[in-house]
């Protein structure tokens, strides 16, 4: 259950019509993108996604736009803030007077030009979604502004963590995480997933430290601080255009270990062979991947292991995945995560959802790229039974958010004007978007499909792409144009309409049907010894602790706990499933279990529907969650403490 909802806050501010057609300088007809397909015209999907507008960032790219970053920055582990500056290189129009840039949360000490000249700005009224606008007039023609900066503790990108936070428990740590608009509490630019950026970055940190950016790493071991004997620097270079929510930034006693000739682990010293050895398959994903959908053009591709904070399961930054250490489950079960991530290497950082209203076309495509090389490495059976678990989680998804009032969520293009892009956070855009394409890809055969994918990639590659882009683009190279096809495959309930239309494919995996005639037999009565659970992996386990009916008895819970010990289980899946169910059972003998597990990690996947259970036990449900998130809360990362805050009153 992929459900995460933040605040659903505050008013955006919006460009009226008219004043962003003023600034749809060269970009062919005015007009904005909303929910509704507009009609096309002739327009090119370039042009479409040229002449869309970003609610959720105050950047005005038509007039200046960041092209590349060059971030100067020293990390002050006491204080708890990075200083130093951010120097931009703009493109603008021949007269423009200013750029805009986001902000939020940041200490502005001055703007300057390229030769420390002062450049006079404003900072604008700050909303506590998006920030606050700032301004820097330009001189004629200037290229260059470098804004004079540190950040704040109230900035919501980084999170500090004191060593006792560490798996390590001797250094402290810091990473960022910038998706979808944190960037903007530590990085000074135009916050934007349209708007591509370069970028250079020396960062300067305690020397006992390691400093790991998703960019290529130009100073591996540091260098030194002319002047400062306990000080190190590292440089960083990204040469290709990202959207800026995938500049990342990393901060610890940081190792580093390849696991194939372009991959490799990095990790808390102390976690380093056991991730090494849990994602040794890198390699073989990384060429299953390119062997389906064409080069890699990132150069390397590693994964750093953050500390059991990290509030996500995964982020796909750019050549180095920022992940989650629940993922080490010992037996590299858990590693579809890994082919999400390594997938998002095409789908959203290639080509990139242009809004934050169209992160399906990020997530989506992802998600069924992700299974595809699932198939590839581990065989049919395993990916099957991931699709069957994930449709699963989208029909209580969808059946939640019909329930919560907000249905319009289940829509794969949402209106998220003046609504945070953390709200819509849920298995829609994902599961919804991949069975969307694995309709696609039924009706059309694996390699006609493939070959458009493929394409796509090519065509957008370095490019953000809208929705209704995606869709000239689909009627251009997959439906031939013809509208009675796109009638008949409901194309446009799919991406534009509630729920799930009714030729979604439903998948079907004969070993999860195997687990589902055990539990049925174990919840009509038969004996626990009876079951048949030879060769259970822990995808079986998933599917038979979460359909498992809450209806059975204690005497039950203690029969399956007694013969597969779930309780001890550490695989975080087993663990989270089985602890879900053990507190709607009241369950006893696992709730040290439920406590130690949420004091262990902060991943909102696993604290949400674990806090939710507990507050649905009046008394003791209640009182136990109080008690646990009071102790647990310093460590969550703010997506996970915005998350429970909720769930626990
Ligand atoms: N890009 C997402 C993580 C994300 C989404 C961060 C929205 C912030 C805002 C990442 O690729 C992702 O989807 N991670 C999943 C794991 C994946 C296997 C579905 C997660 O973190 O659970
Ligand atoms: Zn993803």
């Amino acid at each position: 259950m992929r459900h995460i909802t933040l605040r659903t806050s505050a008013i955006v501010r919006r460009l009226t019509a008219a004043a962003a057609a003023v600034l749809m300088l060269g970009a062919g007809a005015a007009g904005l993108t909303a929910c509704q397909p507009k009609p096309s015209g002739r327009a090119t999907p370039e042009a479409m996604v040229a002449r869309t507008v970003d609610d959720h960032s105050y950047a005005r790219p038509q007039e200046a736009r960041v092209r590349h970053v060059d971030l100067d920055l020293t990390a002050d582990f006491n204080k708890k803030v990075l200083r130093g500056t951010a120097s931009l290189q703009l493109e603008t129009e021949a007269n423009a007077k200013r750029v805009v840039l986001d902000t939020r949360a940041l200490d502005i000490e001055k703007v300057t030009d390229g030769s420390g000249a002062p450049l006079k700005y404003t900072l604008g009224k700050n909303d506590p979604m998006m920030g606050a606008p700032l301004t820097v007039e330009l001189p004629q023609g200037a290229q260059k502004v470098v804004v004079h900066y540190q950040t704040t503790p109230e900035g919501t990108a980084l999170q500090w963590l004191s060593p006792a936070q560490t798996a390590g428990k001797q250094k402290p740590f810091l990473f960022s995480q910038g998706q979808e608009i944190h960037t903007r509490t530590w990085v000074p630019t135009q916050d934007s997933p349209a708007i591509r950026q370069t970028y250079k970055a020396r960062i300067v940190v305690p020397s006992d430290l390691t400093v790991v950016m998703a960019a290529k790493q130009l100073t591996p071991k540091g260098e030194a601080v002319p002047g400062q004997p306990r000080q190190r620097a590292f440089r960083f270079e990204l040469d290709k255009p990202v959207a800026p929510y995938l500049i990342a930034l990393a901060v610890g006693d940081i190792g580093f270990k390849a696991v194939g000739d372009r991959t490799g682990v990095f990790a808390e010293k102390v976690t380093l062979d056991k991730a090494a050895a849990e994602l040794s398959d890198m390699e073989a994903m990384l060429d299953a991947a390119e062997k389906i959908y064409g080069d890699y053009r990132w150069d390397r591709y590693d994964v750093l292991i953050l500390p059991p904070s990290f509030p996500y399961g995964g982020m796909e930054n750019p050549m180095v995945t920022f992940a989650t250490p629940t993922i080490l489950a010992g037996d590299k079960s858990l590693v579809s995560l890994i082919a999400h991530e390594l997938a998002h290497s095409w789908s959203g950082n290639l080509v990139t959802n242009a809004t934050w209203e169209d992160f399906w076309l990020n997530e989506g495509f992802t998600t069924y790229f992700e299974n595809r090389i699932m198939e590839q490495v581990y065989g049919p059976e395993r990916a099957r039974m991931l699709q069957v678990l994930g449709y699963h989680d989208l029909q209580e998804t969808l059946d939640d958010l019909s329930a919560a009032g907000t249905p319009d969520f289940t829509r794969l293009h949402p209106d998220l004007k003046g609504v945070s892009p953390d709200a819509y956070f849920s298995d829609v855009p994902y599961e919804k978007g991949a069975a969307f394409l694995r309709m696609l890809e039924a009706r059309f055969g694996r390699k006609k499909f493939d070959a458009y994918v493929k394409g796509y990639f090519e065509r957008y590659k370095f490019k953000s792409m809208t929705t209704e882009a995606f869709l000239v683009d689909l009627r251009t190279n997959l439906l031939n144009n013809n509208a009675d096809l796109e009638k008949q495959l409901q194309i446009h309930q799919w991406l534009y309409e509630r729920g799930l239309p009714s030729n979604a494919i439903v998948p079907t995996s004969p070993a999860l049907d195997q687990v589902m005639a055990q539990i049925q037999s174990f919840a009509g009565g038969a004996d626990v010894k009876t079951l048949d659970v030879s060769g259970y992996s822990t995808q079986h386990w998933q599917y038979f602790l979460t359909q498992m009916p809450d209806t059975i008895t204690l005497e039950q819970m203690a029969a399956l706990d007694g013969q597969f010990k779930f309780t001890e289980s550490q695989n975080a899946e087993i663990r989270a499933a089985w602890l879900t169910l053990a507190i709607k059972k009241h369950y006893l003998p696992a709730m040290t279990a439920v406590r130690d597990f949420l004091l262990a990690q902060g991943r909102a996947k696993f604290c949400r529907p674990l806090y939710t259970e507990l507050m649905k036990q009046p008394g003791w449900g209640v009182d136990m969650a109080r008690r646990i998130y009071a102790e647990a809360r310093p460590g969550y990362h703010d997506v996970t403490r915005a998350v429970v805050d909720k769930i626990v009153k």
